[in-house]
Formats: C-alpha cells, structure tokens, sequence
C-alpha cells in the first residue's frame, strides 16, 4: 500500500468519523430491538429448517421440553431427509418433516421460522419465510457475505417482519459483568481494547473437520466464529465499526501436514496423529451424520489436513470504531487452552478480564477481571459459570426471547443491524485481506 494511498484514506476516515461523531451522538446507547410477535389466545407457531447438532438440541429438544406451554412446532425442514427423522425422534417432535422450505411454510403456517441450517444459507431463508409472512430467529452468524446482508436488511424493512439473531455469548456472566462494568463508567471513556481469542487443538480443530472450513459455507472463521466476538465488543462499546485492516494466514491445518486422509473413520494415520477423533464413540453423532451420510455425501469427520481447506486458523484485525474507539483482534485456532483476555483502555483507568473455557490446567472460575483505576488501587474478582449450554447463557437468552422480551436492561436482544454489523467486520477483514487494503464498512452495505 502507497503512502499516499494511506494518507487519503486517513483523510477520508477523519472527515466520515467527523460526520459518524454527530450520528453517534443519536447513538441510543441501547437501541429499539426486535421483539417476535405473539398470538394472545393460542401458543406461538414455531417451524424449524436445518436439523443438525445446533438445531436437534438447543432449538428443538430443549425448545420442545423446556418451552412446551408458550410455543408449538410445526413443521421440521432439511435437505437431508435422513437427518431429518433421526432428528425429529432425537427431538421428541411430532410435527411433520419437509425437505422442501416453502412446502413447511404453507402448509405448517408458523408465526415464526428459526433458521440452524449451514451458515451460507442462512440469508436465503430468512428472507423467504419473511417474504411468506414469517418472524425469523435466526443463528449467528446472520450471513456470509455482503449481498446476503444486503437482501435481510431489505427484505427485513419492505415486510416490516421482526429478525432475532441468536447472539447466546452475549447472556454469558461475564460478558454481561463486562457491560456493566463499561455502562458504568468506571473507567471513564474506552479509547480502545486489547482482544485475542484463542480456540484451542480440540474445538479449534473441530471447525477443521466441518463444513466451516470450506470459506464458501462459513465465511470464513473470520465471519462464522468471530461474529460472536466482533458482535460482544459492538455491544460491550455501543459503538458500530467503520473501518478494518486485517491478515490471515493458514499455518497449522490444512495443506501444513506432510500426512493427511479423508476422514478419522478408517484413517491409516489413527495411531499417530494427534488430531485422530474418534466420531463412532458418540451414538447420537453417529446416528445424525455418518448414517446420513448416503443422503447428501458429507462427512462430519473429515482429515483436518484437507488440502481444499481454505479459511485462515491466524489472523488478525484492526477495527476503528465510530467512537474513535480503536480495536486490535486476535483470533488464533490451534492453542493448546481457550478462552479469551480482554482489555480495555480508559480514561480513568483500564479492565483486564481473562476468560477461561478450556484449559489443561485446573482453573476454579470461568473468568478473572482485574480493575485499576489511574494513580490509585487496582481490585480483583473472579465469576464462576452458570450451568447449561454455554455457560448458561444459552437458556437465559430463549427465556428472554420467548417468556420475557420485555425485560431486557443490558440491551442484549439482537437484530437485523446487530447481526450485519457482527459479520460486516469480518467480511470487511476478509476484503482487506484478499485486497491488501483497509475497509470501509460502508463500502459494503447501505445500512
Ligand atoms: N450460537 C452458538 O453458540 C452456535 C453453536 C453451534 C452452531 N451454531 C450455528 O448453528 C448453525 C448450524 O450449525 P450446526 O453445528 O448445527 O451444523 P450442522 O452441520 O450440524 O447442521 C446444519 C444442518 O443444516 C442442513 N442444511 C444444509 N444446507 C441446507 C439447506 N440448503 N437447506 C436446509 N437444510 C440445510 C444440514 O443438512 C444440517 O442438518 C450454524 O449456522 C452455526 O453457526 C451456533
């Protein structure tokens, strides 16, 4: 990049953070969010499509268990009809199942659709079931590139239907201690934050075996993993990104072994390798995939070291926000712990947390946070975790979501913009990586 080139884009970001400094001061610090319309006489239709590990467990098993009295399933859809009735038992479900979308819609007429299927076809179906008259919840992230933002954030304004993305990291203890620590202001004004993320040799390595590591169905880690993240430091900030500077290499997986096979089932490698996993330990893994496999072809075992692999296990970002908060992102998928630190810059002072979700050593909490206020004392304190899925933060959001949208003081509910925004800075870091240039979010999409 030409150092005139740089100085201009200096130039244009300053005269845009001028005009993002006036729009920031109408900035709600939480904004309106989407609430699912509720029938008041009858319990709300809820038809499913894509009945993986994410949509059998968390939005069927534990939705048709946990959420009985307030909600009804109607309809269960995938392309994988063998998937599909092992899943709709596995779920306890006794609606009917449908390979083909708008079939369940008008048939099963649902008041809302909840989307789990592959991340790439995220957007096709959040825009058809709003096209038929649906709300959608949607999991994250919302899409994998710019035209599929584009189309919800459209689609979202022209039938006036209401968009839920499923941002669970957000309900987690520590992330909620963090937000209150910032809304507080304790440590003054954020100038800007520290963030590296570590995905460890066993769940990093997990993305390496999926659909995840082809960059056409994930997005990338950059987008599939890191919405959560760049959508956690959205809300934590209240503060929409403008701009973004990334690199991203390949250095462990992939085409990095001089070994490599299909999948771990019948791999010659199984006694060596340190990432030999074994998928016919765990029945309900082998009953949802590899007895599926005759339908569709995919492989949930699949070698780490596939050569097609082609997102990035390095990388890393700089994010200016409209704030003039500055960002520096880390994301890295093969250490040997995981969890992440954070640290951010103020004022007054600077917030150091470190989270631990796995580690090969013993850790009594799930996250130490350390506040030291400039020229005086510095206290510390430790979270333990909540139980269930994701630290617990997986049934406080649907609790929130389906039993009590109204109560909602840290503004965690998630929508359309929060959604795109999440996906616009990893789609932006995968431009800036690809074109050797920073990013400008609105380069991307008319918000
Ligand atoms: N918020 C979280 O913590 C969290 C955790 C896990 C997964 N997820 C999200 O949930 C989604 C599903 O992930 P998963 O782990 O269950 O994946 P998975 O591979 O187990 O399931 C995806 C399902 O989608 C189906 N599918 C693929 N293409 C389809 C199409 N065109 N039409 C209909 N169905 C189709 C597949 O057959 C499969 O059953 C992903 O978007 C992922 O990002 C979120």
């Amino acid at each position: 990049m030409g150092k005139q080139k740089s100085e201009l884009s200096r130039r244009d970001f300053l005269s845009s953070s001028a005009k993002m400094a006036v729009a920031a001061a109408s900035l709600p610090l939480l904004r309106t969010k989407p609430v699912l319309a509720k029938p008041a006489s009858r319990k709300l239709k809820v038809a499913l499509v894509g009945t993986g590990v994410r949509g059998s467990d968390t939005w069927g098993k534990t939705l048709i268990q946990r959420y009985s009295d307030v909600l009804e399933m109607v309809g269960l859809c995938d392309i994988n009809p063998i998937r599909l009735e092992y899943a709709k038992g596995y779920m306890g479900a006794n609606c009917p199942v449908y390979t083909d979308f708008d079939q369940m819609v008008n048939n099963s007429r649902p008041d809302t659709v909840i989307v789990t299927t592959t991340d790439c076809f995220h957007a096709n179906y959040i825009c058809r079931a709003m096209n038929l008259g649906c709300d959608v919840i949607t999991e994250k992230p919302l899409a994998t590139d710019e035209k599929m933002a584009q189309d919800i954030l459209d689609t979202e304004r022209k039938t006036g239907k209401k968009l839920v993305v499923t941002f669970n990291y957000r309900y987690s203890p520590e992330a909620e201690k963090i937000k209150e620590i910032l809304m507080s202001r304790e440590i003054g004004e954020i100038t800007s934050v520290d963030f590296n993320y570590y995905l460890d040799v066993y769940h990093g390595a997990s993305y390496f075996r999926r659909w995840h590591g082809l960059k056409q169905f994930s997005g990338s880690l950059f987008v599939h993993k890191a919405t959560h993240h760049f959508d956690l430091m959205n809300w934590w900030l209240s503060a929409e990104p403008v701009e973004v500077y990334a690199y991203g290499e390949l250095r462990k997986y992939g085409h990095n072994s001089s070994f490599r096979s299909t999948r771990c089932m019948n791999c010659p490698h199984k006694d060596t390798c340190e990432f030999f996993w074994d998928i016919t330990a765990d029945k309900h893994l082998m009953n949802l995939y590899v007895k599926a496999e005759s339908a569709d072809g995919y492989i949930r075992d699949s070698c780490v070291f596939r050569k097609k692999i082609n997102i990035w296990d390095t990388m890393t970002a700089q994010v200016q926000y409209h704030n003039r908060v500055m960002m520096s992102y880390s994301l890295n998928a093969f250490m040997p712990y995981e969890g992440y630190y954070v640290g951010f810059n103020g004022t007054l002072g600077r917030l150091d947390v470190r989270v631990y979700h796995n580690q090969p050593w013993k850790v009594s909490s799930m996250a130490d946070f350390r506040i030291t206020h400039s020229f005086k004392e510095s206290r510390t304190f430790s979270l333990t975790s909540g139980g269930g899925g994701h630290w617990g933060a997986d049934q406080v959001m649907q609790d929130r979501i389906l039993r009590e949208p109204g109560s909602d003081p840290l503004g965690q509910a998630a929508g359309s913009r929060d959604g795109a925004l999440s996906i616009l800075i990893g789609i932006a870091a995968r431009r800036s990586i690809e074109q050797e240039r920073p990013f400008k979010i609105e380069e991307l999409v008319k918000m």
